[in-house]
């Protein structure tokens, strides 16, 4: 399946927050852990104040196939934004995430930005393959991060320069 790229709009936020808390409900990928309303989602990820772009996939049968956001996050340089990529629980088709990723570079590179930054569970194999895949590379973790129920996960942060 192909995929056409476009920036999301606050209409799209019912279904995203739908499709993200799948993701979240199936666990054991996303650092998120508690389910959106389309509004909280709009705000935190879509349209909101601190979102530096957000683009939707969409598959040839015309469903939202994924979403990719980039934007501020607390204690990133100003030139760093932090990118989230959520694909389908239930789709088949792969390739989602990829054909989100050049928009976002786009945008960031637009924004005079020096790169962008992923953070991923370190038990989230598929998260840290599919950015290393995107040409990420290591740049810190952070030991021991609790989630809700007091697990204990490294998060590992992964950096993609964008150049001069
Ligand atoms: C991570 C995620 C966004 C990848 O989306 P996707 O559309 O399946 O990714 P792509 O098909 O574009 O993957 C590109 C490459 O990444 C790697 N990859 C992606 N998902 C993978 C998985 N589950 N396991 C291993 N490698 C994976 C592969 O190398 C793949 O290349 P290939 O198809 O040639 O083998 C998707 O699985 C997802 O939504 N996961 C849950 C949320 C999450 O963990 N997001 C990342 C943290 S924000």
């Amino acid at each position: 399946m192909s995929f056409a790229i476009r920036p999301v709009t606050s209409a799209d936020a019912p279904a995203l927050a739908e499709m993200l808390n799948a993701v979240i409900r199936a666990g054991g990928t996303t650092a998120l852990q508690r389910e959106f309303t389309p509004e909280a989602l709009d705000e935190a990820y879509l349209t909101g104040p601190q979102v530096l772009c957000c683009h939707v996939a969409v598959g040839d049968d015309g469903a939202l196939a994924g979403f990719q956001t980039l934007g501020r996050y607390p204690g990133l340089p100003a030139d760093i934004g932090d990118i989230g990529t959520f694909a389908r629980v239930d789709g088949k088709q792969r390739g989602v995430g990829s054909a989100l990723f050049p928009a976002t570079v786009a945008r960031a590179r637009a924004l005079g930005h020096s790169a962008i930054n992923a953070t991923i569970r370190a038990d989230n194999t598929g998260g840290l393959t599919f950015y290393a895949k995107q040409g990420f590379v290591d740049h810190g973790v952070t030991r021991s991060a609790a989630l809700d129920d007091g697990t204990l996960v490294d998060r590992v942060h992964k950096r993609f320069a964008l150049g001069a």
